[in-house]
């Protein structure tokens, strides 16, 4: 089977009636970035069911207008933690009560994979028209939640309080923040692990991660998810510069497409200016040379050369000489021998090449990063890294992370954490149809 045949059929087979799972068993539910990567590649080959596929996502919206990072639409699936009844977002008045979902978000990507499909189809296709129309007000709607809810010093920077958010959960980006809970004097529900039954230990984060992502669960809980307590309260409060990057990208999609569609925009443009106003002088740090995270509760930037620093490129917030410095790291690992792009500085002793977000690539990453390279005009090195991904996926299948160190793929047989999993089907479809 060709590698796009094979792609669609793992996106056939995770199809459950409505929406996308990432991989059975691991993540059986619909995932929010996930599913934004997912509607990118099923639009090549079935619009509908990629249409229907952000309408499931839309469906558990909040009244509030956060968008969940978890979709429970099933409550059979016993696979995972935590579920549904361990986030109870009844909590929160403005949660729909089905799809029940968790209280947090993720990165904002579906302002620009809602412009991919209005680019794909054109303007002239009425369906995609209709449906994007319809989808633009309650997107409109999740960015300001961010900008509400999410912007305590009104910087156009938004924070989190969870590192799932980030969706790089035990990126080493997270231990300082993390390392400021106090886990002895914190009563932690019982709880039992799924994941590291169903996929390799020693590629997911530790069991002391976990028991801090519990007590910061709980702690949101405890503010019904969005109240201001959390900025007040909460020990991981953090300005992630890869989110910030995915908003302002997602920001302009929308404004394009409210330029092409004649659609109020609202707000909107005040929102973006003051995000990309603000942006670099947060993020970027002289001394790294690199895009750096900030903690905002210790009030000092994450000093490390982390994948998310790159995201910048694909949202055009970094100026030529920044775009330089950022290519250059990426072309001197490709020349000592690493495939694009490890998520994390390899020559860090924090870096670990099979831990989820300590070391491996990311399918979803290099396709952003494909993107934000192009746009800076560095297009050999933007094959580079959508080659490296197909490579990966040829030799060690559709996984979910993979190794980056060339020597050890050669002696491996598979990738990391869950196998036929959908953000790869999906990234691999849609760099095999540009
Ligand atoms: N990525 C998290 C997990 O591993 C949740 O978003 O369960």
């Amino acid at each position: 089977m060709n590698l796009i045949s094979h792609a669609r059929k793992i996106l056939a087979q995770n199809w459950k009636d409505g929406f996308t799972i990432p991989t059975s068993k691991l993540y059986p539910f619909q995932w929010h970035w996930d599913s934004g990567f997912v509607a990118l590649g099923l639009a090549h080959h079935d619009l509908d069911r990629a249409m229907t596929e952000i309408n499931s996502m839309f469906s558990g919206q909040w009244e509030n207008g956060m968008l969940p990072h978890i979709l429970f639409h099933s409550e059979n699936e016993k696979t995972y933690f935590p579920n549904y009844n361990f986030w109870n977002s009844a909590v929160n008045p403005g949660a729909p009560e089905f799809p029940k979902s968790s209280g947090i978000t993720q990165p904002p990507v579906f302002g620009f994979v809602l412009e991919s499909l209005l680019d794909l189809y054109g303007a002239e296709n009425e369906e995609v028209v209709n449906f994007v129309k319809n989808i633009f007000p309650k997107l409109l709607k999740y960015h300001e939640f961010l900008y509400t809810y999410r912007d305590a010093e009104e910087e156009g920077l938004f924070f989190i309080f969870h590192p799932w958010e980030s969706g790089r959960d035990n990126s080493p980006l997270w231990d300082k923040p993390l390392g400021g809970i106090d886990l002895d004097n914190a009563t932690l529900p019982d709880y039992t692990r799924r994941d590291t039954s169903l996929a390799d230990a020693s590629e997911r984060p530790t069991q002391d991660q976990y028991d801090r992502y519990v007590y910061l669960l709980e702690l949101g809980k405890k503010h019904r998810y969005d109240g201001p307590g959390i900025a007040r309260e909460s020990p991981f409060l953090v300005q992630d510069c890869m989110m910030n990057a995915i908003l302002i990208r997602s920001n302009e999609a929308l404004l394009n497409i409210a330029s092409k569609l004649h659609l109020d925009a609202g707000k909107l443009p005040e929102w973006q200016s003051k995000s990309k106003a603000n942006f670099s002088s947060k993020f970027w740090n002289e001394d790294l040379k690199f895009f750096v995270t900030y903690d905002q509760r210790n009030q000092q930037p994450i000093l490390y050369r982390e994948i998310g620093g790159i995201i910048p490129l694909f949202a055009g917030v970094a100026t030529k000489v920044q775009a330089k410095y950022i290519a250059d790291y990426l072309q001197n690992l490709h020349d000592r021998g690493f495939y694009l792009c490890p998520s994390f500085d390899v020559d860090s002793p924090l870096f670990d090449s099979k831990r989820y977000w300590r070391g491996p690539i990311w399918p979803q990453m290099n396709w952003m990063i494909y993107h934000g390279l192009k746009k800076y005009g560095y297009s050999e090195l933007a094959e580079i890294v959508r080659t490296d991904l197909i490579t990966l996926v040829e030799k060690l299948g559709f996984y979910e992370y993979f190794e980056a160190e060339k020597s050890k793929v050669t002696k491996l047989t598979k990738g990391y954490g869950g196998n036929n999993f959908s953000w790869t089907a999906s990234s691999i479809i849609d760099f095999l149809n540009s």
